[in-house]
């Protein structure tokens, strides 16, 4: 009899967890998709980065990767459109830092290796301070930033990004060398590309190293002593099919030896 008594208070205790917890999981549904409430997660795809950025992803549609760093928040000022929506990554590369940005149900925190997100949509226009929440040492009262919502731009902004030097280009690398400057200076680049485009004479891209048939159909492989021959005696050996129109110019050891080096990192 108490046996059986007690099997039913059970029942009913498991009934009423079950309720609680599906109840639960509604709520959070109802939060999500009618509410619109974003509910912060561990990003999983997003790798954990070490320097800000902000980009464009379409109209009115913009990501930020916001890096917290004692004592600020890189970038520290986003400028957006009115109605953009903000994809948002969080992340720290020292301490615990929190972003709670006012007057939105974001609140987020920087954990180092870990990306937590949160996605924004800015209708009113205004400013939307950006807090640190966590205590993260003696500058964790000056730590803040802004996301500014403005009804009279239309590109969204960024500032307090770190100056990224731009990707070297092909061939850039070696702007430094001074046998680039003689080329260009001496008008070698007027007939030799550096692209590997067609000209009155052989590209220098690629062209040392390569195996080439003279006007007088020997193979000669281009090495420095050949480089130099060209240079100096511009008429001895032509590239088949090039006319033996290159002037002699007067030029130096070192110099010849500069345009010999530059030459050989075109490849
Ligand atoms: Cu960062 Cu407090």
């Amino acid at each position: 009899m108490i046996e059986k008594h007690a099997v039913s208070i059970e029942k009913k205790i498991i009934t009423i967890a079950l309720i609680i917890s599906g109840g639960h999981l509604l709520l959070i549904a109802y939060s999500a998709y009618s509410l619109e409430i974003d509910v912060p997660g561990c990003e999983k795809e997003v790798k954990p980065f070490d320097r800000g950025s902000f980009t464009k992803q379409g109209e009115k549609r913009y990501e930020a990767h916001i890096l917290a760093k004692m004592w600020s928040f890189e970038p520290n000022k986003i400028s957006l459109p009115l109605g953009s929506v903000l994809d948002l990554y969080l992340t720290s590369n020292d301490v615990t830092h929190g972003l709670h940005l006012s007057y939105t149900n974001t609140n987020l925190t920087a954990v180092p290796f870990v990306v937590n997100d949160a996605q924004v949509k800015f209708t009113p226009p205004g400013t939307y301070p950006m807090i640190c929440h966590e205590y993260c040492g003696s500058g964790h009262h000056q730590m803040s930033g802004v996301i500014e919502v403005r009804g009279d731009i239309t590109e969204g902004s960024a500032e307090g990004l770190p100056q990224i030097e731009a990707p070297p280009t092909a061939g850039a690398p070696v702007a430094a060398l001074p046998g680039q400057k003689l080329l260009q200076e001496k008008g070698c680049i007027a007939c030799h590309s550096e692209t590997g485009a067609q000209g009155v004479g052989p590209t220098f891209k690629g062209l040392y190293g390569r195996r080439e048939e003279m006007a007088d159909g020997s193979i000669v492989t281009v090495d420095d002593d050949y480089l130099r021959e060209s240079i100096l005696e511009p008429q001895k050996r032509v590239v088949k099919g090039f006319n033996p129109v290159m002037p002699k110019l007067p030029l130096s050891e070192p110099e010849v030896n500069q345009m010999i080096d530059y030459i050989k990192t075109l490849k």
